[in-house]
């Protein structure tokens, strides 16, 4: 018998990229092999977001598209499972029951570990979708398989889960409360990813600077303590971490910005807004003065750091002087990427219950206004780059043979064409061109 294939699609956030990675992990330890597409998968399955409205309801009309696919293959004789897991699972679980009842099992973004387990009901409950969304006791990290191997850049996840409750998010209720993993296995997940060949790791959480792990002592470590000594890690050569809260970004992480030379000089650090009467009704435990001192902090610790973040736009109450506040922040920081939304409201968060909800037509004016201006320091900031010479870590081909895509130290895409002997390696390149969302260049000599 041919062995099974599935195929994974993955919306959202770095973390459901890393989750999926590790879905993969014990796919595979159940003998099923990669599908090249949805069309010859016997398994399927959607890896889901929740942050924002749009990004839910693509779930939803993509899997109107699966139910179709599922039924051409039992046409043709082919059994098809589809599973979703996620976050809009953790938060609409009796939606999902609802307006796709041809969905095989369903599981929140905690009990990924579980998966054999629902594989296996399924088997014997066809027709019934299989929900588990429970806020297990047990940590999903002590018992996900490991990847086999890794690219030269690799994510990690050291912490999930938040406990800040802004009121726009459903971060909180999506992935629960906090919980760091141990230093040690962190550690360890650490060599395993450079002996398998990651030059670069990125450490993942929702929170990820209020990382507080035990270490072998039991002894409770922070983030600083974690980065100095993945920085011992012989081979490896760039650390970052993301996502960062501004009040939590402490004296000691700092000072890792300043003596750690793996440490990339780029920070995401989301201010959100720069009203403070916003960032009060955001519940953000910071003000536009605070996240500023942070900065100037950070300037000092390596001149060379940049900044990067996420806004919302049209929050509750947001009113022109307040938008005005956040156009400042912008050009005082000089972010040299960011993200920004529009606020969107989620069921069963604070402020979807708020006055004061904004337009949509004036969200999206100030969104456009926000967008033109952040664009215009992250060109200038490509452009800045022209001529430098830059470490580039390649890790994606490009469309032409030969092409290869990478990364600067800054998070900007480079493309050269340098042959494929380069992938998974770092080189230095000299930038040629660049535009708002990428980079080009050659090698030396
Ligand atoms: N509306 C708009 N943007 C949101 N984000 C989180 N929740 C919402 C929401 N309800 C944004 C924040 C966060 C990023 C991941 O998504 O800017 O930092
Ligand atoms: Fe959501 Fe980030 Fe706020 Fe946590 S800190 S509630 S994940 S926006």
């Amino acid at each position: 018998m041919s062995k099974k294939q599935y195929y994974i699609k993955t919306f959202g956030c770095q973390m459901n990229v890393y989750d999926s990675q590790r879905i993969v992990g014990i796919l595979e330890t159940l003998g099923y092999t990669p599908a090249s597409g949805p069309k010859t998968a016997d398994l399927i399955i959607f890896n889901t977001c929740h942050i924002r409205e749009k990004a839910a309801e693509k779930v939803f009309s993509d899997l109107g598209r699966i139910f179709a696919l599922k039924q051409e293959r039992l046409a043709a004789g082919l059994d098809t499972v589809i599973g979703v897991v996620g976050c809009v699972v953790q938060a609409e679980d009796e939606q999902i029951a609802k307006r796709a009842p041809f969905v095989d099992f369903a599981t929140g973004p905690l009990t990924y570990h579980r998966l054999p387990e629902i594989l296996a009901k399924i088997g014997r409950k066809r027709g019934q979708t299989v929900i588990d969304t429970e806020f297990p006791a047990e940590s999903k990290f002590d018992f996900l398989p490991q990847n086999r191997s890794s690219g030269g850049c690799a994510y990690l996840a050291i912490q999930e889960g938040c406990n800040n409750f802004c009121t726009y998010c459903v971060v909180p209720y999506t992935r629960g409360i906090e919980c760091s993993r141990p230093v040690e296995d962190v550690l360890a997940e650490a060599r395993r990813l450079v002996e398998t060949g990651a030059l670069e790791i990125n450490l993942l959480g929702q929170n990820v600077n209020s990382y507080h792990g035990e270490d072998h002592a039991g002894k409770e470590r922070n983030l600083a303590h974690l980065l100095r000594r993945l920085a011992e890690i012989e081979g490896l050569k760039r650390i970052r971490y993301t996502t960062s809260y501004p009040a939590d970004v402490d004296d000691e992480l700092i000072a890792c910005h300043r003596d750690l030379p793996q440490l990339m000089p780029y920070l995401h650090l989301p201010v959100q807004s720069g009203s403070d009467k916003i960032l009060k009704a955001m519940n953000r435990r910071h003000t536009s003065g605070d996240y500023l001192r942070t900065v100037e902090k950070l300037y000092a610790a390596n001149p060379d750091l940049r900044m990067s973040s996420d806004f919302i736009v049209g929050f509750p109450g947001e009113e022109d002087a307040d938008f005005r506040a956040t156009l400042d922040i912008v050009n005082r920081v000089k972010f040299i990427q960011a993200f920004s939304f529009k606020y969107s409201r989620r069921a069963g968060t604070p402020a979807a219950l708020m006055p004061g909800q904004v337009e949509e037509k004036i969200k999206k004016e100030r969104l456009d206004i926000l967008q033109n201006l952040l664009f215009s320091y992250q060109l200038k900031f490509n452009k800045d780059s022209v001529g430098k010479l830059m470490p580039v870590l390649f890790d994606m081909k490009g469309r032409h043979a030969g092409q290869l895509i990478g990364r600067t130290p800054y998070m900007q895409n480079l493309h050269a064409e340098i042959g494929k002997e380069y992938m998974n390696k770092i080189v230095n390149i000299r930038v040629t061109e660049a535009t708002t969302n990428s980079l080009s260049g050659k090698t030396e000599g």
